[in-house]
C-alpha cells in the first residue's frame, strides 16, 4: 500500500533542504522502499554546474548506499523559490533520473508521483515516462 499523502509530505520536507543558489528551482523527492522505509532527497547544485545532483538521484543514491535495492514509488515536488504549495506546476523527473530509476525499478510497477500538493498530483508508471528503456536486460 502506498501512502501517497505521506510520501508527498516527505518530498516537501526534503525540498526545504535543497541547495539551489544558481537556479532557485527547488526540488524534493521521497522514495518508498518495498520494506516501507522512505528515503528523501533534494537537489544539490554546484558552481561548476555539471556536478549538480537532482533530488530524485539524491534519494536513490542514499537508499542504495544504505543497502536498499527494491523500490515501490517516488514522489517528486519542484518549483521556483517562493511559489506556494499547490500554486506551482508539476515537476517531472529529468531523463537522467528516469534512467537511474530504470536501473533499480520494475518499469511496469514502479510509480512516479509528481505533485503540486498532497491533494493534487499525477501518477505514472516508470514505463510511461521511459518507454523502450535501455536496461541491463538489453546487454
Ligand atoms: N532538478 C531536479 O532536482 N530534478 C529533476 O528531475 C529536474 C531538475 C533540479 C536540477 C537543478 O538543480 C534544478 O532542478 C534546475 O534544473
Amino acid at each position: 500500500m502506498i501512502d501517497r499523502k505521506l510520501l508527498i509530505e516527505k518530498a516537501f520536507e526534503a525540498q526545504e533542504n535543497c541547495y539551489t543558489p544558481y537556479s532557485n528551482f527547488n526540488v524534493g523527492a521521497a522514495l518508498l522502499c518495498e520494506n516501507g522505509d522512505i528515503y528523501t532527497g533534494c537537489n544539490i547544485e554546484n558552481a561548476a554546474f555539471t556536478p549538480t545532483n537532482c533530488a530524485e538521484r539524491t534519494a536513490f543514491f542514499k537508499a542504495v548506499s544504505e543497502g536498499q535495492k527494491n523500490f515501490t514509488a517516488i514522489a517528486v515536488v519542484g518549483n521556483k523559490a517562493g511559489v506556494k504549495q499547490g500554486e506551482g506546476d508539476y515537476c517531472a523527473p529529468c531523463a537522467v533520473c528516469r534512467q537511474v530509476m530504470a536501473e533499480f525499478c520494475d518499469l511496469k510497477t514502479f510509480k512516479v508521483i509528481i505533485a503540486k500538493s498532497t491533494e493534487d498530483y499525477l501518477e505514472y508508471t516508470l514505463e510511461e515516462l521511459l518507454p523502450l528503456a535501455f536496461t541491463g536486460k538489453d546487454m
